[in-house]
């Protein structure tokens, strides 16, 4: 007798699906940019260190209409472009620390689990420290206090490796989060969380790096997609700049210290592999001295341009507003009102919202008291043939404070529309076998399931 089988669903991968990648407008881009050699010829040579000049002022200009930051528009110097948050993250790991002086990473938990290798690879493989969220973000308290402690413990070693006439600096700790639709977490700082946020950054010598890839995809909490519900929160940038004189205060170095880490994989794609960075002009300039940046100009100078008439001509701001919020709110809706029907009568919850405007790509399920986020992963992959992201994985390494294991986290972006809710049926199934005492069919098997390119499902 043959097992029977069942068509797995991946609630795990956060990519957006196939048929929201903008193909077409790429296509006319890439056209456009190759058909004179006024476009071609930058397009296809090194860009200059800190970005093709036309792209920083393209993202200037739609960065200044999306947030309208209090302090004035967003200059072209500000802005530096990038191979993407990931990439970028090293970059600036390698431009402004150093593992000896700089005494600890911070990350705000639950967290995005593919920075940690970044930070391994930076040198903060043993440094690596967890702080805790509550409703409003960020554990500011906590991070001070950890804060005080590890400068209680360091003495005065270091201190003082400031950036006076030099290009870039070394700052004394890193601060890592993604304030607004956080994944994980989903959720958003508020306000007030981010301006106690840099005061603490300020008075430790910490640049706060906020990845704000997810903030463009936001939509109404009840119902409606296009740019629905409050308006952008300023970025944890915006706040550096506008409070207590600013960023570049009289007596301060110049640098700052947030800096937003933006990217095009969200909403043009990731295969892309382009984003931006924010920061001061003397901190963006930072950046483009990285020396791989040196050597090779601009990363991703290519699509870079593409992207710059796309901005340029608005299709993807249209984009966003006219095809990826509404397809994302209508799956978001899908996914929740499924979770509130199957879930919410076993004893599953949700963390929030709490403000009236959700986006990102995930839910975070908190799961019914006692129950392992481990072993409901497990039953819905062997047993149900759906994947899910259990908590554990968004745990820092090395720092067991935190912990996730009664939560897990949902993608509602990659997997088809019309399976999403069917997704959520099984996770049911599979939470009753658990709650019934772990009782375990058996009765079906996971067909294998890599994607033609062999890319693994954990992304
Ligand atoms: C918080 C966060 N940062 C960074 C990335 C990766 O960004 P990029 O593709 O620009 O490297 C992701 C992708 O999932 C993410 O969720």
């Amino acid at each position: 007798m043959t097992t029977p089988q069942k068509t797995p669903i991946n609630l795990m991968r956060g990519w957006p699906h196939p048929t929201l990648l903008p193909t077409p407008l790429l296509t006319t881009a890439a056209a456009h940019t190759l058909s004179s050699p006024s476009t071609s010829t930058p397009a296809l040579s090194y860009g200059p260190d800190a970005g093709h000049p036309p792209a920083r002022a393209a993202i200037a200009s739609w960065l200044s209409e999306t947030y309208s930051p209090a302090a004035g528009p967003v200059s072209a110097d500000r802005i530096c472009i990038t191979g993407g948050a990931s990439q970028n993250l090293g970059n600036l790991l390698a431009s402004y620390t150093d593992a000896e002086h700089t005494l600890a990473v911070w990350v705000v938990a639950p967290a995005y689990f593919l920075a940690f290798g970044i930070f391994e690879d930076g040198g903060f493989g043993g440094k690596m420290r967890a702080v805790g969220e509550d409703g409003e973000g960020v554990d500011v308290g906590a991070l001070e206090r950890g804060m005080e402690g590890v400068e209680r413990d360091a003495g005065a070693a270091g201190r003082g490796r400031g950036g006076e006439g030099r290009a870039r600096k070394v700052y004394r700790h890193v601060v890592y989060c993604v304030p607004t639709f956080a994944n994980p977490s989903s959720r958003t700082m508020s306000l007030r969380r981010r301006r106690e946020l840099v005061r603490v950054a300020r008075r430790f010598d910490a640049l706060v790096v906020a990845d704000d890839v997810y903030d463009f995809l936001r939509w109404s909490v009840d119902g409606g997609g296009e740019g629905g519900g409050e308006g952008c929160l300023p970025r944890l940038v915006d706040v550096d700049r506008e409070i207590d004189g600013g960023a570049e205060r009289e007596g301060a170095d110049g640098f700052g210290n947030a800096v937003s880490n933006g990217s095009f994989s969200k909403i043009a794609g990731p295969g892309v592999r382009c984003g931006w960075v924010e920061g001061t002009s003397r901190f963006a300039y930072g950046v483009s001295q990285t020396g791989t940046t040196r050597s090779g100009g601009a990363p991703s100078q290519l699509t870079s341009v593409f992207l710059t008439h796309l901005l340029e001509t608005k299709q993807l701001q249209n984009h966003i507003r006219h095809t990826l919020q509404p397809t994302y709110a209508r799956r978001y809706h899908i996914l929740q009102e499924a979770i509130r029907h199957h879930l919410i009568p076993l004893g599953f919850s949700l963390p929030q919202p709490t403000r009236s405007v959700a986006g990102g790509f995930f839910v975070w399920l908190i799961l019914p008291e006692g129950m392992s986020s481990g072993d409901l992963a497990e039953v819905c992959s062997e047993e149900e043939g759906v994947i899910v992201a259990q908590g554990a994985m968004f745990e820092v390494p090395g720092d067991s404070s935190v912990k996730f294991d009664g939560n897990v986290r949902l993608c509602f972006t990659w997997e088809d529309e019309d399976r999403l809710a069917e997704g959520v049926v099984r996770i049911k199934k599979a939470a009753k076998k658990l709650l019934a005492g772990g009782k375990r069919s058996g009765d079906y098997v996971m067909v294998e399931k890599r994607d033609a390119y062999g890319v693994d499902e954990f992304k």
